[in-house]
């Protein structure tokens, strides 16, 4: 489905000389690793290091970014993807300046977007991403046809994982159709859930030597959220980890992410056709 090849995507007018917005997609092949805590908790350490972010809640049908940080959907994607309501109608002031974009939760089948759906997307994503310095995406878990959309628009795609071995086998799974599908071939690792540091490397080190030996690619580990019990303290009173309990351990290490991910190069020219669109709607800032 890709109608530019690596070559024509690059093209030497897309850089202008200045950054632009980093689109970075937080997935996993199974649910429940701790995707959607990773992605609250990001944002809002990002934008304490000076980003301005945006986070877009792409679990469409089971979206719930907007209940882990406490805040009321008055309208959400669902209604603009249906054409009765703008993106700027439905973002969200979240904690430490973050915008979030929350899915809703009426439509559970929605897993794949038509093409007009997209279009809609694509086109809403151009009047309120300009202003962003990183969109941050929440996906559902597993391969649907949203999940590799999403995964493919981004410049960074981060896979989840916990020490679980279905979530490594469902993770591979993942990272199988990525590649096979879609030609991606650049994924950075979280693990998430932890007792160790340890235990995060070798948690990795089994996904990545099953990449190398069967997808012929390796992984990028990108560190680790340790198990912290902090964090479903925080879930339950709907607030950011990081604003509740700031030292707790989980905390810290969003921390120390967010300010690694800051001093990260700027973001790489498309390299796919949906990039390549996303980039035209998301200008160079
Ligand atoms: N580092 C962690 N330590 C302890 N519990 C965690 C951690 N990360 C996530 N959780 C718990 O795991 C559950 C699932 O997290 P969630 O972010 O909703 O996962 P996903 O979005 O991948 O489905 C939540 O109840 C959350 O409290
Ligand atoms: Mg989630």
């Amino acid at each position: 489905m890709k109608m530019f090849s690596e070559q024509e995507t690059a093209m030497p007018t897309m850089d202008h000389g200045s950054p632009c917005t980093r689109v970075m997609t937080v997935t996993s092949g199974k649910g429940g690793v701790g995707k959607t805590n990773i992605v609250a908790n990001l944002a809002v350490e990002l934008a304490r290091v000076g980003k301005r972010v945006l986070v877009l809640d792409a679990d469409l049908g089971l979206g719930n970014i907007d209940v882990l940080l406490g805040l009321v959907p008055r309208h959400t994607l669902e209604d603009v993807l249906g054409g009765s309501r703008h993106l700027s109608d439905i973002i969200l002031q979240g904690p430490a300046g973050i915008q979030v974009l929350p899915a809703g939760s009426g439509l559970p089948h929605l897993t794949s977007l038509t093409d007009s759906q997209q279009l809609i997307l694509q086109t809403e994503l151009e009047h309120v991403a300009n202003t962003v310095d990183v969109l941050l995406i929440d996906t559902g878990a597993g391969v649907s046809p949203n999940v590799t959309y999403f995964a493919s628009a981004a410049q960074e795609i981060i896979v989840v994982i916990s020490p679980e071995p279905t979530s490594l086998t469902d993770a591979y799974a993942l990272m199988k159709v990525l590649c096979r599908q879609h030609r991606e071939r650049r994924f950075k690792v979280l693990v998430n859930m932890v007792k160790s540091q340890r235990e995060a490397t070798q948690t990795f080190r089994k996904l990545d030597v099953a990449a190398e030996r069967f997808l012929n690619i390796r992984l990028e580990y990108m560190g680790f959220i340790p198990l912290d019990d902090y964090l479903p303290m925080a879930v339950i009173e709907q607030k950011a980890v990081t604003d509740r309990f700031p030292s707790s351990p989980a905390s810290r290490a969003f921390v120390q992410l967010a300010k690694t991910i800051a001093e990260w190069p700027d973001p790489q020219l498309p390299k796919s056709t949906v990039q390549f669109l996303w980039q035209q709607l998301i200008p160079m800032s």
